[in-house]
């Protein structure tokens, strides 16, 4: 008892420093530099699924030829573009411009300084966009960043199988017959140890009525809750519902899985929708459908996701920077995004625009989802945070760790995390 609340001292006092003291390494300074410059600009993203880029840039280069901006696209893997992004920062690259964040990065890159912060000259207006967006791309109550795409999950599933979607985990548990009898695998959703893996297991944690952590940002996610989520993972997996290779999938695994038609429900973002229904290769287009996620006693909520663009506190050409930020969450880029790749856009009135329902009948349980998700927890120290859930998540699934135990160790870790 003792040494744990002396941990989650440490931890609040950690998270104080981190909080006030943001510049060592200079970024205030930093990010004054270029205020005014416009040049050439780099945009750095993480894997482009979707063929979303290149028609950007040539809207915006076509715009701009004095400005133009160039595409590195990063790997797939949310860890990667992480590590790619800290070095960069850490070498104050100026030709990393305008930088693609994930919602749990926020926290992390802006407590050291590495973000211009939207404010002053920099001001970004954020009307009309969805509430969550601009909370997760705010931090110590300045906005760091330019909500660009937001993620809540879904439960696709095969509607040529399945007549009406499962509106709870046993119901979907109890549909499993279904795939037996086509030869498929049942349900899976991104089980490999890596940053998708953090967003399931939270999102099954937290269907049991776990919470990861508490108001306070202190880790509370050693409790029967939690433990209850994991294990329900864990019995599935050794009955076969879930399918073994299922904790190797990360998004575009799962996705070719669903696609190929070898499984009835898939957890996945809004992107796969797209994608599902358009590439050739497709086994099920017009044969899918999405739902809520399923809950215990009802729909279940979705782990918070998305992506935001914010300004390098390095970048030379910050008054083009803050243009770009301006042009990818225009209403123009927000719909094509959405159009062309399912992208969930930050755009409130989107989603109810009638037209667009009707021609993408999933934007309402997009929205639902997006609208009742839960957050990541919030912190500069994240990268700690999320490795003590991604290991003790991905033990537990496979039976190496009992559910309780997993729990236990995941918030050990996650308290050291703070220190
Ligand atoms: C999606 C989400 C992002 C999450 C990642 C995990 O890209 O938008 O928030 O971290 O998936 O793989």
């Amino acid at each position: 008892m003792r040494r744990t609340a002396a941990i989650s001292g440490v931890l609040a006092v950690a998270l104080t420093v981190a909080a006030c003291g943001s510049d060592s390494s200079g970024g205030d300074d930093a990010a004054q530099q270029g205020a005014d410059s416009r040049g050439p600009i780099t945009y750095v993203q993480g894997k482009d699924n979707s063929n979303l880029l290149g028609p950007m840039a040539e809207r915006w280069n076509a715009a701009h030829p004095d400005e133009k901006v160039t595409i590195k696209e990063q790997s797939d893997q949310a860890d990667q573009q992480h590590d790619d992004l800290v070095q960069h920062f850490q070498a104050k690259d100026a030709g990393y411009d305008v930088v693609s964040v994930d919602v749990v990065w926020t926290a992390e890159f802006a407590a050291k300084g590495w973000l211009t912060p939207l404010k002053d000259k920099f001001a970004l207006p954020t009307d009309g966009f969805l509430e969550p967006t601009v909370k997760a791309a705010t931090y110590n109550n300045t906005l760091y960043a330019a909500p660009t795409s937001s993620d809540g999950a879904m439960l696709y599933y095969r509607s040529d199988l399945v007549k009406t979607p499962p509106k709870t985990i046993d119901e979907m548990w109890s549909m499993c017959d279904i795939a037996k009898k086509n030869g498929m695998d049942c349900f899976a959703g991104q089980f490999a140890k890596y940053e998708g893996g953090t967003c399931n297991a939270t999102e099954w944690m937290n269907a049991y009525g776990a919470k990861v952590v508490d108001a306070q940002g202190k880790p509370t996610v050693d409790s029967p809750e939690a433990a209850a989520g994991l294990k329900a993972l864990a019995d599935h997996y050794k009955s076969g519902d879930i399918p073994k290779q299922a904790i190797t999938y990360q998004e575009e695994q799962s996705r070719a899985s669903f696609q190929d038609g070898k499984l009835l429900f898939l957890r996945n973002w809004p992107y796969v929708y797209n994608l599902a229904s358009t590439d050739a290769s497709s086994k099920v287009k017009g044969k899918f459908a999405v739902a809520p996620l399923p809950g215990v006693s009802g729909p279940g909520t979705s782990t918070l996701g998305g992506h935001m663009a914010a300004i390098s506190a390095y970048s030379d050409h910050k008054a083009t920077a803050l243009d770009f930020l301006k042009f990818l969450t225009s209403p123009e880029e927000q719909k094509t995004n959405m159009e062309k790749g399912s992208l969930a856009p930050v755009i409130e009135s989107i989603y109810t625009d009638a037209d667009l329902v009707k021609k993408y009948p999933y934007l309402p349980t997009l929205q639902e989802s997006i609208g009742n998700a839960v957050s990541r927890p919030v912190t500069p120290f994240y990268p700690a945070v999320t490795q003590a859930i991604q290991d003790n998540f991905f033990s537990a699934i496979q039976g190496q760790k009992t559910p309780e135990q997993a729990v236990k160790d995941m918030q050990a870790a996650m308290q050291a995390a703070g220190g």
